[in-house]
């Protein structure tokens, strides 16, 4: 009986150290060089993409700054100062043709709710196009049951671009 359990003994104990071997070898070898190699290589292009990631932001900026000429960055209340300039050179403010405050006419339309309406005047034009394209070139659309060239023609010489988007930025308020 002893013989036997020393025997059995003698087998667990090199069944152990096989065991121990054997578990110990694969596991230690494989995470030691697969995560070593793995991360290393992943870093290179990790590397890549963040330098690419400027070029990225260049493309953003600029994608930013194209929305924002569209969309239009005027200053409503200088906006409204010339709106209510007379100019010389045409004889009339803005405002003595067109009522700010209300829908009826005055010589041309009255401006009240053309913030909305703008963008439905023109299919294709948002309201930022059609007023810009109103002021610019009144002959392109004449608005319904008023006369064309009474609008004077000459607002592109007249005003910056800037002093335009003021002039649509207040007209978007109305
Ligand atoms: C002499 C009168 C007169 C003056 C001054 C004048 N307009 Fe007009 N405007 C008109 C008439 C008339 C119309 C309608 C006929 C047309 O569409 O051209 C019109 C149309 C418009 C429209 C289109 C309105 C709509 O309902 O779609 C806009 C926008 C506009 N004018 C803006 C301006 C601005 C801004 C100024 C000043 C910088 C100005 N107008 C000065 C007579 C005038």
């Amino acid at each position: 009986m002893p013989k036997v359990s020393r025997l059995f003994l003698l087998f667990a104990v090199l069944a152990m150290g096989l065991a121990a071997c054997g578990g110990s070898d694969t596991p230690a070898a494989a995470p030691t060089t697969a995560p070593t190699t793995a991360p290393t290589e992943e870093v290179a292009p990790t590397e890549v993409p963040t330098e690419e990631v400027v070029p990225t932001e260049d493309v953003t900026e600029e994608a930013t700054q194209e929305v924002s000429v569209e969309e239009v960055v005027g200053d409503p209340a200088i906006g409204q100062e010339l709106f209510n300039e007379f100019r010389a050179e045409v004889n009339f403010a803005c405002a003595t043709c067109h009522y700010p405050d209300k829908e009826e006419q005055l010589v041309g339309p009255g401006m009240l709710g053309l913030g909305e309406r703008a963008a439905t005047r023109v299919e294709g034009l948002s309201a930022t196009e059609y007023l810009r394209n109103s002021i610019l070139h009144p002959s392109d659309y004449v608005v319904e049951n008023f006369p064309d060239l009474l609008m004077p023609q000459v607002y592109a010489d007249l005003f910056t671009e800037e002093q335009i988007n003021n002039l649509i930025a207040y007209l978007k308020t109305l």
